[in-house]
């Protein structure tokens, strides 16, 4: 399957399905994600040229871990759970979740990545895809809104103006009556921190992540909730203290260990969850 012309953000969803598939082929997999390694194996793309790094393919897999295991818990205790999963990409978090057919799922990506995921992704029956850009306000219409709702977005953000960014989270604050919001989030990534990748003698997947950022970050969490009152920091969770960085290649242990005394490297790797609304979660 060709994967046709994509832009440097819509590839990035190569990127990172392939990196899950590099997990899945480990002894050790922190993931296990098979259907990963299928979608790769359909889609003729040179993903060996990416250049993707072990810590990358590593840090991919443990932020999807992390992801699923709180979308798990959300829809046991809410089997009647809406899940939207935002810049969904190729991702195949709802067959690693598996929830009950009483849970809805959403992925909400561009057109040209949907096009791909349909060709590529079996989903399963409570599932939809909705093709369209986030920037524009109206991909919320589609989903019901009255309904304990769990809106993901793994690695997305960072590709959205922050206009975009305060557009989608007012969106989300607005229109479903209460939930909670959960992505993965890099800190502050300055524009100048971004201009090495662009050098020509990087690797494709830094000179795409290069093409593709959009978005400077922050550091506090707490920041999200001056854009929008409805929304409350429940929890931020550093993937550097979770127990699989116990198998990360030496200098990430090491960080990991000097994270606990610093948290300017902590917020590197985060998943960040808030609540919205005023239903008990
Ligand atoms: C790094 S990929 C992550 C994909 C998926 N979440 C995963 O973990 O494999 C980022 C995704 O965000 C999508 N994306 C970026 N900007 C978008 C926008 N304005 N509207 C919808 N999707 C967007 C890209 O097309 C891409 O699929």
């Amino acid at each position: 399957m060709e994967p046709g012309r994509l832009t440097p953000v819509e590839e990035t969803s190569l990127l990172t399905v392939y990196a899950r598939a590099l997990d899945f082929d480990r002894p050790h997999p922190i993931l296990g994600d098979e259907v990963a390694r299928r979608v790769v194996d359909q889609v003729d793309y040179d993903f060996a040229g990416l250049g993707v790094l072990g810590s990358t393919e590593r840090f991919v897999a443990l932020r999807a871990k992390m992801l699923d295991d709180r979308i798990g818990a959300f829809v046991a205790r809410h089997p009647d759970a809406v899940i939207v999963d935002l810049g969904a990409g190729l991702s195949s978090a709802a067959s690693r979740v598996g929830p009950p057919s009483t849970v809805d799922w959403y992925s909400v990506d561009l057109p040209r990545v949907i096009a791909l995921r349909n060709a590529v992704l079996q989903e399963r029956a409570s599932s939809h895809c909705i093709a369209a850009s986030l920037a524009d306000g109206r991909w919320v219409e589609a989903i019901p809104s009255g309904r304990p709702t769990f809106v993901v977005a793994d690695g997305l953000f960072a590709f959205l103006t922050e206009s975009s960014f305060r557009a989608v989270v007012d969106g989300i604050a607005e229109h479903f009556h209460s939930g909670v919001l959960a992505f993965y989030d890099y800190g502050r990534v300055s524009r100048l921190s971004r201009l090495p990748g662009r050098l020509p003698s990087k690797k494709r997947m830094a000179r795409l992540l290069a093409d593709a950022w959009a978005f400077d970050g922050f550091t506090d969490p707490r920041h999200l909730e001056g854009w929008n009152p409805r929304l409350r920091l429940i929890e931020d969770a550093s993937a550097l203290h979770e127990p699989e960085i116990a198998a990360f290649p030496s200098t990430w242990r090491m960080a990991a260990r000097m994270s606990r005394r610093m948290p300017a490297i902590a917020r590197k790797a985060r998943v960040l969850m808030y609540a919205f609304g005023d239903a008990d979660l």
